[in-house]
């Protein structure tokens, strides 16, 4: 496992109950432990299929369940944790060198994800024995 301050985990966000419908937030570098460079959301995913199977180089993520529910299911190298995430007050969080996939989406899911780094294709490992090699010697 990695250190604490750089392990994936659940985080709790803010949530202000109202009679009128609640609210959550986050603030960069507040409630998650990086600076929010990209937005990027899944939806319209159909039933059985899967997002993700890879690993980033660099790149931090945030991923909440705004609506709906889905499994993310994260990898070190040493060791697999699966989350169900489904609801909109609490969120993953994902360091670099974590393999991570998606999967289990249920209808009208609505995948939030707080990235980084901007988009680079060069940032992904597609390759899962590269990513061991890459995990082990970090
Ligand atoms: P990809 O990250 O491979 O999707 P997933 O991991 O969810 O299966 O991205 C799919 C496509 O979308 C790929 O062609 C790259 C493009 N893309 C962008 O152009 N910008 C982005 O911010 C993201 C996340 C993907």
């Amino acid at each position: 496992m990695q250190p604490d301050n750089n392990q994936f985990r659940i985080i709790d966000l803010p949530k202000i109950e109202d009679p009128r419908g609640n609210l959550t937030f986050i603030e960069e570098n507040n409630h998650i432990p990086f600076a929010i460079k990209r937005v990027y959301w899944i939806y319209d995913v159909p039933g059985g299929q899967f997002r993700g199977s890879h690993a980033y180089k660099e790149l931090h993520e945030f991923i909440v369940a705004l609506s709906g529910s889905f499994d993310v299911i994260l990898d070190d190298g040493k060791e697999k944790r699966r989350f169900h995430l489904n609801r909109s007050y609490y969120g993953l969080y994902m360091p670099n060198l974590i393999w991570r996939s998606l999967e289990n989406f249920s209808t009208n899911a609505l995948c939030l994800i707080l990235a980084s780094t901007h988009y680079s294709k060069d940032e992904y490992i597609r390759d899962y024995n590269v990513f061991l090699k890459l995990a082990h010697n970090a």
